[in-house]
């Protein structure tokens, strides 16, 4: 059942390019390069003249969301508010009819999230639910769902589940984009283009597991890590800190990388791991400087970024290199080798990866 690999996780992890391809087909036109979803279309109208968007989810589909604020922020130009499913419904939300509620849960049972849906719904807004899950409690009480077609998710780390996500948030913006005409013609046929291939190029960057092997047995023994990035590194920085912690039990947190000198910077002393993400262009230089910092502290730094950005060797110890795609589309890639240092951190350690400690995989208690 594990179809040759050791564990759930690992399977799972591999399986990301099929599981994006499945959430792809139908909605990408590969001859009119047009994104299409007819889950939408129904109530266009709505979508269309939205005031507000609201987004809730707990742990993974969580940081999926905040990828998902930063691109309909960006692409639809629609304020986008988001919380953890956990306060949302406890903080009075201003949220009413002519608003949007997206929630994102795998297994669409989640209790938090299930519950913020049905705060949406009772003050008037539309919610549409981002689900694995077929016929789940989720799905049923939206109004609109997408599925994410990842296929059974059995290893309680989330993975595919993830990346899935992740591919309909960028296709949901780049279809309100055009339906609302706040994206630019060349950006959308790039990203669309890009879309297209990246089943193959997060196949390209699975190939490089011996990198990621390599980083996790120098850092085996540590009781801390660091993750670092700005912007879209940030949300896929939250992930990788989640992964890490929650089946390696290493302590380990993710900072904006400005934020690091307001406080955090006191505890990166000599090796010290710190995984450091410098994957938009705007925010290059800004992400060097930071990584100066953790350097000059003698941190242990793995660096990440797209091929042919050589400067990131001269400020770090080790290096991952990610096929290019449009930068906007990067987290689909970059969370690949933060999934595979988590497994194999764990295996390394002998920990249970697939049943990690004090955790369940779909949590129906609040
Ligand atoms: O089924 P859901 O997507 O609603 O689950 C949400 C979280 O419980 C889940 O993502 C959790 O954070 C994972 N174990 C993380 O790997």
């Amino acid at each position: 059942e594990k179809g040759g690999y050791a564990h759930f996780m690992q399977k799972e992890i591999f399986e990301q390019p099929k599981a994006l391809r499945d959430t792809l087909a139908g909605r990408l036109d590969l001859e009119s390069l047009e994104v299409k979803l007819p889950e939408i279309e129904a109530n266009l109208s709505y979508y269309q003249n939205l005031n507000r968007i609201f987004i809730s989810a707990c742990g993974t589909a969580y940081h999926a969301g905040l990828v998902g604020k930063y691109l309909l922020e960006k692409l639809v130009r629609i304020p986008v508010e988001i919380d953890v499913a956990s306060e949302f419904r406890y903080r009075d939300p201003l949220i009413k009819e002519g608003d949007l509620l997206i929630v994102i849960s795998q297994s669409g049972e989640t209790a938090d999230t299930l519950a913020a849906l049905r705060e949406a719904k009772k003050r008037g807004a539309r919610v549409l639910a981002v689900t694995n899950v077929v016929g789940s409690s989720v799905s049923r009480e939206a109004d609109d769902v997408i599925y994410t077609w990842a296929g059974p998710e059995i290893a309680v780390a989330s993975t595919k589940a993830y990346t899935t996500q992740l591919l309909v948030m960028y296709l949901l913006a780049l279809y309100l984009g055009r339906a609302k005409g706040s994206i630019e013609e060349k950006l959308y046929k790039e990203m669309v283009q890009g879309l297209k291939e990246i089943p193959q190029k997060v196949q390209e960057v699975l190939d490089a597991e011996a990198k990621v092997i390599e980083f996790a047995k120098k850092h085996l023994t540590k009781e801390d890590a660091f993750f670092i990035g700005r912007g879209l590194d940030f949300a896929v920085s939250l992930e990788g800190q989640l992964k890490l912690k929650e089946i390696s039990y290493i302590h380990a947190e993710a900072y904006a990388a400005g934020e690091l000198k307001h406080g955090t910077l006191a505890l990166i002393v000599k090796d010290v791991p710190v995984i450091a993400l410098a994957t938009q262009e705007a925010l290059f230089e800004k992400m060097l400087s930071n990584i100066k910092e953790v350097n000059a502290r003698e941190a242990t730094i793995l660096g990440i970024a797209f091929e042919g950005k050589k400067e990131l060797a001269k400020v770090t110890d080790d290096q991952i290199y990610l096929p290019r795609v449009p930068e906007l589309l990067a987290p689909i890639l970059a969370v690949v080798p933060l999934q595979l240092l988590a497994y194999h951190m764990s295996v390394l350690r002998g920990n249970d990866v697939d049943k990690p400690r004090n955790l369940a995989k779909s949590v129906t208690v609040e």
